[in-house]
């Protein structure tokens, strides 16, 4: 109770908030979208809520857009993908590059990479990377089993049009193909299909980005498409692309690719020619469950996948990790010298505190499943489970280059390595008591925790008010219990 009280003096200091007036002003930043930081005059390392960009019955997409900080030398938005059971998120390329992590559930990813169309059957753990202006198309064959993705993406090489841009092929009224945007004249000649067919093709669609394939739902675009042409008319199509790329290839090697892809997708979504025989050669998939686990002791484990493990990372500059912490434990205080770093709570409660570099703290939230953080490179930080369960979370480091993160505490810590006259004259103490002090700890990184960890009254606390844990606020009401 001291130790609270003296914290909530502390906060009521430095954000001038009365403590009185604590829980009233949580609600109220609820209502106001959750801003609470900008009012604080602070930095949130907690990014926003995730917002809808793309919803139909079939699916949805979620984005949680990065925050516009000068300490950020690469923002990064999260995107959570949600499909139902055979549903097709439809053909298109981004402005943005995109890895995907499968969460639950099964998929398979179709992607035009090296001027070839590949089909990736991708599972649960498994990480896929689709650059920016590749073509693809993601599709949820699981019977009965909804899929749950999380995804970075990375808008570097964006049009800054929107937090980023999809470009449709297939498509009608909602969404637009971008082929629609060509004259009927010019796409007539193009696809050798009448106008008024062509009509009929691009005003079908209107389902949305994400649409069923199944026959008990309304007809897909893909469906309708079959049933509206003619089998033979749609064979002369066919002919026509292959005929194209005969032509083309002894031409033009890209352009003959772009139409060989275009075959092949036309070929198992429009005349559902499933066993076509897709190369399922590059790009490769990496699992991250897969992989055995960097560290581990009895509190937790930890993986990172950088581009040594998946090769794809090279060129998207992403690092990948993932950590499991068991209740109560925690990730020593450390620093990321090369990157900053991207979290999104899988599962579990937990703790996140990050230093700023003066020596003050600069965050201290109570996370929950879903939510997004980000911590600076260079700044210290450390994350702690809740009492109540395992907190596991996954992320983006914004470096593909091992990260080498430096411990601030811990039997592997820096202060190991640094020699003790010269520590203990930093401090301003003798010799004896610093060595006292390293050496206290015998464990490394992953630490057990028992005072730090939140304990579970005020987890069920918080869960009948879930914003609330979302601010330094929260730690006021900490302060009452
Ligand atoms: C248009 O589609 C109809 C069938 O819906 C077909 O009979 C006709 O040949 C097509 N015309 C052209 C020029 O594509
Ligand atoms: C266009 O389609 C017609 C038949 O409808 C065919 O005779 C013609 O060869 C096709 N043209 C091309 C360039 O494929
Ligand atoms: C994380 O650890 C807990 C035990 O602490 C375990 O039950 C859970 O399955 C682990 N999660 C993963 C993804 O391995
Ligand atoms: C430390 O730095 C932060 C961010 O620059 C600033 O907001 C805070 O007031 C500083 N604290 C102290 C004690 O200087």
């Amino acid at each position: 109770m001291g130790k609270g009280v003296s914290f909530l003096v502390l906060l009521v200091v430095s954000y001038g908030v009365t403590v009185t007036m604590g829980f009233r002003e949580e609600k109220e930043w609820e209502r106001e979208g959750g801003h609470r930081h900008r009012h604080g005059q602070k930095e949130s390392f907690l990014l926003p809520d995730s917002k809808p960009v793309m919803s139909s019955d079939a699916g949805e997409m979620r984005v949680v857009q990065s925050v516009s900080s000068r300490i950020i030398e690469k923002p990064l938005h999260i995107g959570f993908i949600t499909m139902e059971p055979n549903t097709l998120f439809i053909p298109q390329y981004l402005d943005s590059t995109l890895i995907l992590f499968v969460r639950t559930g099964e998929a398979r990813v179709g992607c035009i990479s090296k001027d070839e169309m590949v089909e990736r059957r991708l599972k649960i753990g498994d990480l896929f990377m689709i650059p920016a202006g590749s073509t693809f198309y993601i599709l949820n064959p699981g019977e009965g089993q909804r899929l749950h993705m999380i995804c970075s993406i990375d808008p570097s090489d964006s049009l800054q049009l929107a937090t980023f841009q999809s470009f449709f092929i297939g498509g009608g009224i909602y969404p637009q193909s971008v082929l629609a945007g060509f004259g009927p004249e010019t796409l007539s000649t193009a696809l050798n299909v009448s106008e008024t067919n062509l009509t009929k093709l691009f005003s079908k669609q209107q389902e949305g980005p994400f649409v069923y394939l199944t026959k008990s739902h309304a007809p897909s675009i893909w469906a309708k498409f079959s049933q509206l042409e003619e089998k033979d008319r749609l064979n002369q199509l066919k002919r026509m692309i292959d005929h194209q790329e005969e032509e083309e290839e002894e031409e033009d090697q890209q352009q003959s690719a772009s139409a060989w892809s275009w075959r092949k997708l036309l070929d198992s979504y429009v005349w559902g020619v499933e066993d076509i025989s897709l190369k399922d050669r590059k790009p490769d998939s990496y699992n991250i469950y897969k992989s055995s686990p960097d560290f581990k002791n009895n509190y937790g484990w930890s993986i990172a996948v950088d581009k040594s493990h998946y090769k794809a990372l090279k060129h998207s500059g992403i690092g990948i990790y993932l950590v499991n912490l068991t209740a109560g434990s925690m990730m020593a205080p450390h620093v990321n010298p090369r990157a900053t770093e991207y979290g999104i709570v899988l599962r579990g409660t937990g703790r996140i505190q990050i230093v700023y570099p003066n020596g003050s703290l600069a965050m201290d939230a109570k996370v929950k499943q879903g939510d997004v953080f980000w911590v600076p490179r260079y700044f210290p930080f450390c994350q702690i489970a809740s009492r109540t369960g395992p907190f596991e979370f996954f992320g983006f480091t914004t470096s593909s280059h091992k990260n080498r993160p430096q411990f601030l505490a811990g039997s592997n810590s820096l202060i190991h390595i640094l020699n003790t006259p010269e520590l203990a004259a930093a401090f301003g103490v003798s010799e004896e008591t610093i060595e006292r002090i390293i050496n206290a700890q015998r464990e490394a990184v992953i630490l057990p925790s028992p005072a730090a960890a939140p304990p579970d009254e005020v987890e069920k606390k918080f869960e009948a008010v879930p914003k609330v844990i979302k601010s330094f606020g929260r730690e006021m009401i900490l302060g009452f219990d």
